[in-house]
């Protein structure tokens, strides 16, 4: 088989990597042609573990191309997925203007049948407007090419995503022809053998499968820092109420941990996209309403914290960060709580210096030379009057907390993400703060 995937960010490279890795033909078609000079010299534009050598192992193998021209990158292509961004527009609806424009260009340059498919996130109703949108280039053109469009949305965790992408729980195809359904599952057999499912479903159920998904997920993560809040004022233990509950198999033990709220560049912009969407059709997401509200007063818990802690004078105060990124293993800054926490720090006069293993350099791109960037997370706590731990990367998960409390000028611990025992700091002599959890 033959593919193109056009758009070479996170989705769109890890997808035609994968599919390269199990000998399928891939070309990965961008219009950024730095991105595409990039790619060839195998320097990517995203932070992926195994990503970087699964893509020079499958270029050097010649499965695997990278090109700026979709002509000739869709030229003879079984399925072409358009992986391009849609980023939120100003009142929170996706912004469609990439994906219709890649449309346009396949029907332009499309010369065979072929399956288009939406692997963006994109709001209920996108795939009939491609649809209509290669339609009209084709008719332009006067060329009388069958193809079909086809929603098969992505699951992928950043992080994890060559794992997520290889093994997946389910791979979920919307379509609307028998047709599409075969190409499709010939595409995606090598990757079913673990038995999960293929699920084939219509193209507006598969569409609405995607925000369902992110949404729930979002609602179990809100729901559980309500839960925290209120653990803490009641005096209970949020990591045994957590135990308690997902050990019941309808609620389950994933995704029920509290923190400092979701980020990144899915559930944010998705539990949002979904508001809109729905009010756009005169019905209120009045759950998800409450779940987007309670995540932006989670992003303020920890400095609310470290603000109570120092009797409301945080002035001159020099505060240690470890992590920035909205979760580990990724340099993904998006909407992550890092941010909020310390832009409310800088603006209290704190003095704020953090460590991070991989995102500074896209931290410098809010937050610039406002704060100081430790080279280990060691440096960062020398004479600090208090450490915040924002991102659980695993080496922040057992440090010798000797060392640590040598550096620090007072030993006061946020643990934004409950990763410390609080019985082992006490012990080592300092003060504790978690997130729902009695301390
Ligand atoms: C999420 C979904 O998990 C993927 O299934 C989906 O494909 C992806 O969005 C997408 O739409 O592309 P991702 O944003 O990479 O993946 O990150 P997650 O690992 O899901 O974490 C999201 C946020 O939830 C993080 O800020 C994390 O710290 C937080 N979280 C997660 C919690 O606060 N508690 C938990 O128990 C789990």
């Amino acid at each position: 088989m033959k593919i193109a995937v056009v758009g070479t960010g996170y989705v769109g490279l890890v997808t035609g990597t994968c599919f390269a890795e199990v000998g399928i033909d891939v070309t990965c078609i961008d219009i950024d042609q730095k991105k595409i000079d990039n790619l060839h010299k195998g320097i990517l534009p995203i932070y992926e573990p195994g990503l970087e050598e699964m893509v020079s192992r499958n270029v050097e193998k010649g499965r695997l191309h990278f090109s700026t021209n979709l002509a000739e990158g869709i030229k003879d292509a079984d399925v072409a997925f358009i992986a391009v961004g849609t980023p939120p527009g100003e009142d929170g609806s996706a912004d469609l203007k990439y994906v219709l424009a890649v449309a346009r260009g396949i029907g332009e340059n499309m010369n065979n049948y072929g399956v288009i498919v939406t692997k963006s996130t994109v709001p209920v109703g996108t795939a009939a407007k491609v649809r209509a949108e290669i339609e009209q280039a084709l008719a332009k053109r006067g060329a009388d090419i069958t193809f079909d469009v086809a929603s098969n949305p992505e699951f992928l965790k950043e992080g994890a995503a060559i794992d997520d992408f290889l093994k997946p729980d389910r791979i979920v195809v919307g379509v609307a022809s028998e047709r599409a359904e075969e190409v499709m599952t010939k595409l995606y057999k090598p990757f079913l053998l673990n038995g999960h499912p293929i699920i084939f479903m219509d193209i507006p159920s598969a569409e609405m499968t995607k925000y369902a998904a992110n949404s729930m997920l979002a609602t179990k993560i809100s729901f559980m820092n309500d839960i925290a809040n209120l653990c803490e004022i009641m005096g209970a233990d949020v990591n045994m109420v957590r135990k308690g509950i997902g050990s019941d198999a309808r609620i389950g033990t994933k995704f029920i941990y509290p923190g400092i709220g979701y980020g990144g560049s899915c559930f944010p912009k998705d539990v949002k996209a979904l508001i809109k969407t729905a009010a756009e059709n005169g019905y209120e997401m009045q759950v998800l309403k409450a779940v987007e509200s309670v995540n932006d007063a989670q992003k303020e818990v920890l400095f609310d914290k470290v603000k109570k802690h120092f009797g409301g004078d945080l002035k001159g105060k020099k505060m240690a960060v470890w992590g920035l990124s909205f979760k580990p293993k990724t340099d993904d800054m998006r909407e992550a709580p890092s941010l909020v926490i310390i832009e409310k720090l800088l603006a209290e006069g704190c003095t704020v210096t953090a460590y991070d293993p991989v995102a500074v350099a896209e931290a410098k791109h809010s937050l610039g030379d406002r704060i100081t960037y430790a080279k280990d997370e060691f440096e960062a706590l020398i004479d600090a009057d208090a450490l915040l731990v924002v991102t659980e990367w695993p080496e922040f998960r057992s440090p010798n907390f000797e060392v640590v409390a040598r550096l620090m000028k007072q030993k006061a611990i946020f643990d934004g993400r409950n990763i410390y025992d609080a019985k082992e700091l006490h012990e080592a002599g300092f003060t504790y703060h978690c997130i729902g959890i009695r301390t």
